[in-house]
């Protein structure tokens, strides 16, 4: 007799390493016979793949779990799992009975390098046995899997796996494990794929693509090669250190017309006494500089960066050279966080010492500061005319669309009949601090305006 499919239900929280993870999950267990669905309702296995990073984010997953725990009461035969970087951390605790109260629902707990267990894991819960798997792997990076994704045009890439700078603030090396890559080819091989599949955006993911590296390429070979496979394809990266920002790399991106002239670039603190206890390994003179270099060569790039407001020790002198610093480059954007001590990182052990208001008032000022400034070089866009690729619908109305520059802003624009995936050339009418209003002018032929230029074509 037909038997119908279990469902599987995900639900992703973090940084887009996460994302790409669980396209990798999802592709293990369609491999096996499952099917996904979308609504939680109709699922047979809930998983959710969670994030570390800030107590907030962990406070976010416990609600979900908290949530699931009805699910479970009603549909008692549901399988449930936490998968990632919460797994890896909290690992025993979360199926512990103090657990929030949740460790009676969570049947298994994978950690990131575990992947490849999850279909087998997923059996054994049906039979009732709970499973934990969190070993963190030097090798592992799921290479020979194809992501499972939902077709559209962006496609996110996971190109390397874990991290070896242990600044202290962060719990990502301990539970990403070591620094490991993928191979050029395999990489070369999926977008081609994605190329030949119709999508029109990839971003090379890592938590520090700079030590990218495979034998003798690095990442600036692998960029090349990306780029070269199909130049009406955008490609854009995530995240680089500082620290190791090649000046090979600066001159790939500055040379193929696909890469994105996007750069997000953390700086964390303007402070060099808080940069030298957060084992950033560079000072605010190295960065500058770095900046300078990159806006030499790439006089149109856009950059963006993240900053923690309120590390152990940070003084209002500290704060204000982080202002200055901001100031100073003209950030187009910056993610701004204020600094939350997580358990066995080196900081956690410093004195923190600043009080919550503190840190909320610090926040408010930066945030404050890089509004006006991307207000003010938004502004600088008014009049121009910019190359978007259309991405949907806007989010406020169905007659505009939506897409993005080539340095990553969003631009709002009449619908027209315009179809996903197209390059158009918007001319920018008027813009606020987070998106540019324009007025389409026509379609440019596909690969028409993202030639390369003959010396590198060949
Ligand atoms: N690998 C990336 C960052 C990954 S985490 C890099 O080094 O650039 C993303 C951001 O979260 C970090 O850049 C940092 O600004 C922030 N972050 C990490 N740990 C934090 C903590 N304990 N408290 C507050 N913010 C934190
Ligand atoms: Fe965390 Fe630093 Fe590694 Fe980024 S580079 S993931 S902030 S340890
Ligand atoms: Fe969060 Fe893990 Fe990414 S801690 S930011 S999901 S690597």
């Amino acid at each position: 007799m037909f038997e119908q499919k279990k469902q599987v239900y995900i639900e992703t929280y973090g940084c887009r390493m996460n994302v790409a993870d669980s396209e990798v999950v999802l592709a293990l267990l369609t491999n096996q016979g499952y099917e996904v669905t979308n609504r939680i309702t109709e699922a047979d296995i809930v998983l959710v793949n969670t994030c570390s990073v800030r107590e907030n984010a962990e406070r976010r997953v416990y609600g979900r779990l908290g949530a699931f725990k009805h699910l479970k009461k009603k549909k008692p035969e549901v399988i449930i799992g936490v998968l990632g970087c919460m797994a890896e951390r909290l690992r025993t605790k979360l199926m512990g009975e103090k657990a929030n109260g949740v460790g009676q629902i969570v049947d298994l707990i994978v950690g990131p390098d575990e992947y490849r267990k999850v279909p087998e894991l997923v059996t054994k819960a049906w039979q009732g046995e709970k499973g934990i798997a969190v070993q963190l792997s030097r090798v592992e990076t799921y290479d020979d899997i194809t992501p499972l994704r939902t077709d559209g045009i962006s496609a996110w890439i996971s190109v390397m796996r874990g991290c070896d700078k242990f600044c202290t603030f962060c719990v990502v090396p301990f539970t990403r494990g070591r620094e490991r890559s993928r191979s050029l080819e395999s990489i070369v091989k999926e977008v081609a794929v994605l190329s030949s599949r119709g999508f029109k955006e990839v971003t090379l993911l890592g938590q520090n693509v700079n030590s990218y590296r495979d034998g003798e390429y690095d990442f600036a070979d692998l960029l090349k090669a990306v780029a070269e496979i199909d130049r009406s394809i955008r490609v854009r990266f995530t995240t680089s250190h500082p620290q190791d920002m090649s000046d090979k790399l600066i001159e790939t991106i500055a040379t193929y017309p696909n890469l994105c002239k996007y750069i997000h670039l953390p700086v964390q603190s303007g402070s060099d006494r808080i940069l030298e206890l957060m084992n950033r390994t560079y000072d605010s003179a190295h960065y500058l500089l770095l900046v300078e270099k990159i806006r030499r060569a790439i006089p149109d790039v856009c950059l963006s960066t993240d900053i923690i407001v309120g590390f152990p020790t940070e003084t209002e002198e500290d704060h204000e050279r982080t202002l200055e610093l901001m100031q100073e480059v003209q950030y187009d954007g910056a993610f701004m966080f204020k600094y939350s001590p997580r358990e066995h990182t080196p900081a956690y052990k410093m004195h923190d010492g600043i009080s919550d208001e503190v840190k909320t008032r610090r926040i408010n000022e930066i945030i404050q500061l890089q509004n006006r400034i991307s207000y003010k070089k938004n502004q600088q866009h008014v009049g121009e005319t910019v190359q978007v690729l259309v991405e949907g619908e806007s989010k406020k109305s169905s007659s505009e669309w939506h897409g993005r520059t080539d340095g990553n802003k969003t631009v709002i624009f009449p619908r027209r009949n315009f179809t996903i995936g197209d390059y158009i050339n918007v001319t920018i009418q008027r813009a606020n601090s987070a998106t540019l209003f324009g007025m389409a002018e026509e379609n440019i032929p596909k690969n028409v305006d993202v030639e390369l230029p003959i010396e590198v074509a060949a």
